[in-house]
């Protein structure tokens, strides 16, 4: 039986799976899509795709059935339970997030072997990997680099580390541990840091203050963030996520000098965002009303991260600084989403 060639993408639903899809879609040269998500996927995106699977990354079975029905060429990995939401169950995550990436690094592996060449894998890790010890450390540390500061403090952040870690097991010491066996995964793993999309409102991250002081203003809403108006972090806007994404997955591996990369736009503090908010929608009411549990989460992170090895090995460079991204991306794009509510 002759096996379809296809991308596989895991939470697809989500906020970055929507980006993707929509990108993907555009391109010519793709191979078909088909989704796994454990909440039903937009209509908007269907067109995009060639086959819906509603079905939970920790159903061993129904990635099986998958395996045996798909050549599967690339796997963009984004299903996940989020910082925030982490917390609120932290075994639950570890089990999604951890054993959730066993399992499709473990279908990876086996796909490889069936077809006798490695399967990508594209892994979406985040700032959350990072553990900052303190603010005064936080503050003179400038931009850390990949391998800086690694002891994150939530669950989430443990689970994005070890992921990454995982990622670099099967990608070498499987391959060459098992003689017969030898394939191993193409791991690729992009750090991110906050994203802010224009077309969806996050639920469950820690730097969500940012995407929803911009969608509480652009509907006339008032906004209390979460955070202290001096807190900051990098920050990305969605269309740069993917690009990041897809310009990692297009790199030839000889150009790859590592298996996990930064990647940075901008870093701002939630006040100076407020300010961007405020100048494009002048009657914005934003308060700052710390939550301790999320303000010590985000003050872990770093406030810039060191992209240099993105730029040097796969030619890396966001297209939207923060006034770029404001004014030409999430300002016309917000206004135009709550104009004609989807
Ligand atoms: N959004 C950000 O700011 C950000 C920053 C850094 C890294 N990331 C990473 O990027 C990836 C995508 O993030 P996002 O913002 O799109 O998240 P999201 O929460 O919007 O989407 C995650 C998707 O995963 C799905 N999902 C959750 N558990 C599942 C399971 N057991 N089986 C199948 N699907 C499941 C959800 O239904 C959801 O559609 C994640 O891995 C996340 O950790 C996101």
């Amino acid at each position: 039986m002759i096996r379809r060639k296809i991308i596989l993408i895991t939470g697809a639903n989500g906020e970055v799976g929507h980006g993707l899809i929509q990108k993907l879609g555009e391109r010519d040269d793709r191979l078909p899509i088909v989704v796994l998500d454990i909440k039903q996927l937009d209509s908007a995106l269907r067109p995009f795709v060639s086959r819906v699977v509603v079905g939970d990354i920790l159903d061993t079975k129904l990635l099986e059935t998958l395996s045996t029905e798909y050549e599967i060429d690339t796997i963009f990995h984004l299903a996940a339970l989020l910082s925030t939401s982490s917390e609120f169950n932290p075994e639950n995550a570890h089990r999604v997030n951890v054993q959730g990436t066993v399992n499709l690094l473990k279908m990876a592996i086996d796909q490889g072997e069936a077809r006798g060449r490695p399967v990508k894998f594209l892994y979406a890790s985040s700032i959350a990997a990072y553990g900052m010890p303190n603010l005064a450390v936080k503050q003179q540390a400038g931009a850390v680099t990949e391998e800086q500061y690694l002891e994150p403090i939530t669950m989430y952040g443990c689970n994005k580390l070890y992921c990454e870690h995982l990622g670099r097991y099967y990608a070498r010491h499987y391959r060459q541990l098992s003689a017969q066996r030898a394939v191993g995964v193409d791991f690729r793993c992009v750090r991110f840091p906050g994203l802010i999309s224009a077309v969806t409102v996050p639920t469950g991250g820690t730097s969500d203050y940012a995407p929803e002081m911009l969608h509480a203003a652009a509907q006339g809403k008032p906004y209390a963030a979460f955070v202290r108006e001096d807190t900051t972090i990098p920050f990305m806007v969605m269309p740069d996520a993917i690009k990041a994404l897809l310009m990692l997955a297009d790199a030839p591996r000889e150009r790859l000098s590592r298996l996990v990369y930064n990647v940075t736009s901008f870093s701002r503090s939630a006040g100076e965002l407020a300010d961007m908010v405020r100048a494009a929608f002048p009657g914005a009411q934003i308060t700052f009303q710390p939550s301790d549990a999320r303000q010590s989460i985000v003050d872990s992170w770093p406030s810039a991260v060191d992209d240099s090895a993105a730029r040097r090995d796969w030619g890396w460079m966001p297209d939207f600084d923060a006034e770029r991204a404001f004014n030409d991306y999430l300002i016309p794009t917000i206004v135009e989403r709550y104009r004609s509510p989807a």
